[in-house]
């Protein structure tokens, strides 16, 4: 029997790669904006009454972290009321709910990486707003399954991989923060491990919960821009800044509305042990997506 899957968000990073990675799962409808306001409760319940979907992903969220400062409203419909009805019309109809949580709702502080189960203490709205949303799917009773991401990064959209590039082709002189440590994620790997977990689940292996989803080894802002742009260089794209010619700066030299966690590094071996996976170094899926953009330049 064909599993019926309703993908929510599916124009943003993670959405659009899920497009792709989930058709080897089931037969996919990708919702965007234009389909469906999803702040819109009668019109989300409908759509999930009239798709009769087997797994919900949902990929949307209200992601523009200073923004949220100012605009927490919008920022709480989207990613706890969204979720919390999810979670409600899943645990009705036997759905699986898959959804994605943020590094942001821990405050940085630890000296290491972070487990599933350390304390959580956002530091800004986003962070406050999206734990608001898995406590709500995990109240709600449904069967789920949670993935923790943090620094994402695809050939859509706005992203860091993407405004180094630019600010390294235009620009003579770049400095960049290097008090933050996390591990740069793209948004395809993100989709492909949900893919895979899906049909391991369906397999018999794994089982529901909140994981750590992130590639193996850490870096600051500073260090991935030195290695966007080293690996730029390397791939012939025209950029006029050297790696050693990136400035390191403190994050105190560029203050924004939302406070960011210092350490965003987390611990993702409940992840591999539990779908016997193996995760990339962070550095591994960069060059592959550098080696896309250039040949699109
Ligand atoms: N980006 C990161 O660094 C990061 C870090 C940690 C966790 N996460 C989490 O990872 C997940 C995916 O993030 P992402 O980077 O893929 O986000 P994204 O690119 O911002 O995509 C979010 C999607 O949600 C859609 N959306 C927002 N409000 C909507 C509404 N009212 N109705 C319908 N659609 C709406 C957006 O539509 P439009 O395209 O029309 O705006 C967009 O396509 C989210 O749960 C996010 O919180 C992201």
């Amino acid at each position: 029997m064909t599993t019926n899957i309703l993908l929510l968000g599916a124009d943003g990073q993670v959405g659009w790669e899920l497009r792709r990675s989930l058709l080897s799962v089931g037969k996919v409808s990708a919702i965007t904006r234009l389909d469906c306001d999803l702040t819109d409760k009668e019109a989300v319940t409908t759509l999930v009454v009239d798709h009769k979907p087997d797994i919900i992903v949902n990929a949307a969220a209200y992601t523009a972290v200073d923004l949220a400062e100012s605009e927490s409203e919008q920022a709480y419909a989207l990613n706890r009321d969204l979720p919390a009805l999810l979670g409600e019309l899943a645990r009705q109809r036997d759905i699986l709910l898959i959804d994605y949580s943020t590094d942001y709702v821990f405050d940085g502080s630890k000296d290491e990486a972070y487990f599933e189960h350390d304390q959580a203490a956002p530091a800004n709205i986003y962070g406050a707003s999206k734990l608001a949303g898995l406590q709500a799917v995990q109240d709600s009773g449904c069967r789920y399954l949670v993935f923790r991401v943090s620094w994402v990064y695809s050939a859509r959209k706005g992203n860091f991989v993407k405004t180094i590039l630019r600010l390294a082709a235009e620009r003579e002189a770049l400095s960049i923060v290097n008090d933050q440590i996390g591990s740069p994620t793209p948004a395809s790997l993100i989709a492909d491990i949900t893919a895979n977990c899906l049909l391991l689940l369906n397999a018999g292996i794994g089982q529901p919960g909140v994981y750590h989803l992130a590639p193996t080894g850490q870096t600051s802002w500073h260090g991935l821009a030195q290695e966007i742009v080293r690996q730029g260089i390397a791939l012939g794209m025209a950029l006029n800044i050297k790696p050693e010619e990136i400035q390191p700066t403190p994050t105190s030299a560029y203050p924004t509305p939302a406070q960011r966690p210092a350490n965003s590094v987390m611990h993702t071996e409940k992840l591999q042990r539990a779908f016997q996976l193996q995760l990339p170094h962070w550095q591994e899926p960069l060059v592959h997506l550098l080696q896309d953009l250039s040949a699109r330049s």
